[in-house]
């Protein structure tokens, strides 16, 4: 069983040639608002996936974009642990999508602050914890700690960037962060291989956007180039993999199929529109990944050299 505590924000989202940067007005589409923020996406993505039963806790505002936040769950079959935040309004996410499928994301996020230390509810039962940053870090470090005394697996998705204290890396089984994430979290940025050696996790995943990924489990490691598809939105992708990969773990999948199920799921949701609306089922998933050959092994071996990374036959 997965606890996922985290954030839930309502997504306003238009849809603009490309992203404006400082000072610039650019004339968009139609807003349209979907179910969002990264621990709700996360937990969509873990039900969706199926096999195992998750549950989220999170904190919402008393008001009307509380109700879409908690269907989206609900329709996706997590049990919810709602803490009513009567300061705040639930939390709010402004993005920008554009031609190209990137985005930029400005979060308000107003309830989710309210999630503190004494909101975690009893943890019998589970088996992993995943969280990430849109609450605050006293919270998570919190949680964290409780959770490893407990024997819970603990899983961070350390996004959006921010520097992790000690006392909440030494709590961590698995870091998953994205090529720039991981930099800004070891003292000598150096290519990935290097960097996901300074880390002193039991296990790390990077995510490299177009390239796949790439993790090292203990003194393991694994490379997973990412699937061809047409981009959208890549909205949620990343929460998709958090995802999807903690929920192919807890249904005890080798680690280099984990991150083959939550690669495949992550560049569905880049196919379709929104956060939570495009996580894929598990047999959507099964069904692309049918149609999907072997990876040359050029592909495979690019990734190796991009990361600095011998390949397993020079090891
Ligand atoms: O990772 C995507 C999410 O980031 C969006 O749904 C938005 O709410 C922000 O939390």
């Amino acid at each position: 069983m997965i606890l996922v505590a985290g954030s839930a924000n309502l997504d306003f989202v238009v849809r603009a040639h490309h992203i404006p940067g400082p000072g610039e007005t650019v004339m968009g589409q139609e807003f349209k608002t979907y179910p969002g923020g990264k621990g709700a996406n996360q937990a969509v993505a873990c039900a969706r996936a199926g096999g195992v039963a998750t549950h989220m806790l999170l904190a919402l505002g008393q008001d009307a974009y509380a109700e879409p936040l908690q269907a989206s769950l609900r329709d996706a079959n997590v049990q919810i642990h709602r803490i009513d935040c009567t300061n705040q309004p639930t939390g709010c996410a402004f993005i920008c999508v554009a031609d190209n499928a990137e985005n930029a994301i400005t979060v308000a996020p107003g309830a989710n602050l309210c999630l503190q230390a004494n909101h975690l509810p009893d943890l019998t039962g589970f088996t992993h914890l995943l969280m990430q940053l849109e609450i605050p870090i006293s919270t998570v470090t919190a949680y964290a700690q409780a959770a490893r005394a407990q024997g819970i697996k603990v899983v961070l998705n350390a996004a959006p960037a921010q520097p992790l204290p000690a006392p909440l890396l030494d709590a961590l089984d698995l870091l998953i962060v994205n090529e720039g994430e991981l930099s800004t979290l070891v003292e000598h940025p150096g290519n990935v291989a290097s960097n996901l050696r300074q880390l002193a996790v039991p296990g790390v995943v990077v995510t490299l956007g177009h390239r796949g990924c790439a993790a090292r489990l203990d003194n393991d490691y694994f490379v997973q180039p990412a699937f061809d598809i047409e981009a959208l939105d890549t909205t949620g992708a990343g929460d998709t993999f958090c995802g999807g990969l903690v929920a192919a773990l807890s249904r005890g999948l080798a680690p280099q199929e984990a991150l083959r199920q939550a690669s495949a799921a992550a560049a569905l949701a880049c196919t379709r529109n929104g956060a939570q609306s495009s996580v894929p089922n598990s047999s959507a998933v099964d069904t692309f990944l049918l149609s999907q050959g072997e990876f040359a092994s050029s592909r495979r071996q690019a990734l190796y050299d991009y990361c600095g990374l011998p390949s397993p036959t020079d090891r």
